[in-house]
């Protein structure tokens, strides 16, 4: 029996264990409490008016619904999970099969991409960047039979370049292998391809609630892609993966333009801010388009210090080592608001002070 074909019989007796969304009059399938919870939560919660006492819509209906006439997909192109993390955990598991089944992740990227592909002991293969940009090209050249995945991210995590959506679309109608284009941070940068899904057998594309949207917290993520790919999902995935309070503020977040276009303007002005006083100070900025920026701070790292220091004055940044190809004279920074990067700004001058002494 192949791997894979012991896995989906794995994952569906699993599902086997719930009488899933039967929904009848006398139902003793589940067991919730029936007394509900503690009212001090009901009371707290009432607003979302959700009954946190029931399971989850295990199929997440209602919010399908709402994300497939929000950015015009069909209903069954949509696969919901707890972040989209736990989509990119699974996307390795459904496509990567067989041992010598490999990905290709650009070198500078979301390192969660590379730790994922490495589960099953497949191989990875890294491509170059130009600079700091994804290079379409290079990973072209690097495709072979093995080749099952390609993982890009757009806009670029920890760069915030963003590729261009007519280069990305061309792409992927040139490949064989699916490409997942990771959209995580597209509320703050770059243009989606979520809509081509419909046309691209091989396009999977990854959404968020936790950035532009700002539910972090409540851990909703989504894939679009064809119903075959969002098929194999289901079946790999959890039974109720996410609550039914995550359900109903996703579902009211998506209502909400206003906000989203608040949002993104909100992260140019600080964005734009950020980088333009740290390159009067003399760092190296590469050109965001987007929520993060990454810093060349060699100037101040000449002791490979620079972390250390910047934690002694309370200061929390993503170190460049935590990515491949950079070490701790990169940092990445992802804008907060005025008062909180003015507090940073002020914190890199005391370490400027501090060598210049
Ligand atoms: C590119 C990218 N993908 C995925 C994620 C994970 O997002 P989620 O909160 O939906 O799991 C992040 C979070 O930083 C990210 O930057």
């Amino acid at each position: 029996m192949s791997k894979s074909i012991k896995k989906t019989i794995c994952f569906d007796s699993f599902k086997k264990l719930y009488a899933f969304g039967e929904n009848l009059a006398i139902d003793l399938s589940l067991s919730e409490n029936p007394l509900g919870c503690s009212p001090r939560i009901r009371q707290k919660l009432s607003v979302l008016n959700t009954n946190i006492n029931d399971y989850p819509d295990p199929n997440l209906t209602k919010l399908k619904k709402a994300i497939s006439r929000k950015f015009r997909v069909g209903v069954n192109a949509v696969f919901i999970s707890n972040g989209s993390e736990s989509i990119i955990k699974l996307l390795p598991i459904i496509l990567l099969g067989k041992k010598d089944d490999e990905a290709i992740i650009p070198e500078i990227t979301f390192p969660m991409f590379e730790i994922v592909s490495r589960f099953g002991g497949n191989g990875i293969v890294f491509s170059k960047m130009i600079s700091f940009d994804i290079d379409l090209e290079n990973i072209k050249k690097l495709i072979t039979g093995k080749t099952k995945l390609i993982f890009l991210c757009n806009p670029n995590n920890p760069t915030g370049r963003t590729l261009a959506k007519k280069r990305i679309l061309e792409f992927v109608a040139s490949v064989k292998p699916v490409v997942v284009v990771d959209e995580a941070n597209i509320e703050f940068g770059g243009r989606s391809v979520i809509k081509e899904v419909d046309e691209l057998e091989n396009l999977v594309v990854l959404r968020t609630f936790s950035k532009g949207f700002g539910l972090a917290g409540l851990r909703v993520g989504f894939a679009v892609a064809n119903p075959r790919i969002i098929q194999m999902l289901e079946k790999a995935n959890q039974p109720f993966p996410i609550s039914v309070v995550s359900e109903k503020a996703a579902m009211i977040a998506l209502s909400d333009n206003s906000f989203i276009k608040k949002s993104k303007q909100f992260m140019n002005n600080e964005r734009r801010f950020l980088t333009r006083e740290l390159r009067k100070r003399g760092m190296k900025v590469i050109d965001s388009n987007a929520n993060n920026i990454l810093v060349d701070m060699s100037m101040l790292n000449k002791n490979n210090d620079l972390i250390s220091r910047l934690n002694d004055l309370e200061v929390s940044v993503v170190k460049g080592s935590s990515f491949r190809r950079l070490d701790d004279s990169f940092i990445r920074i992802s804008p907060r608001l005025r008062k909180t990067n003015n507090e940073f700004l002020s914190k890199i001058d005391e370490i400027i002070n501090d060598i210049k002494t």
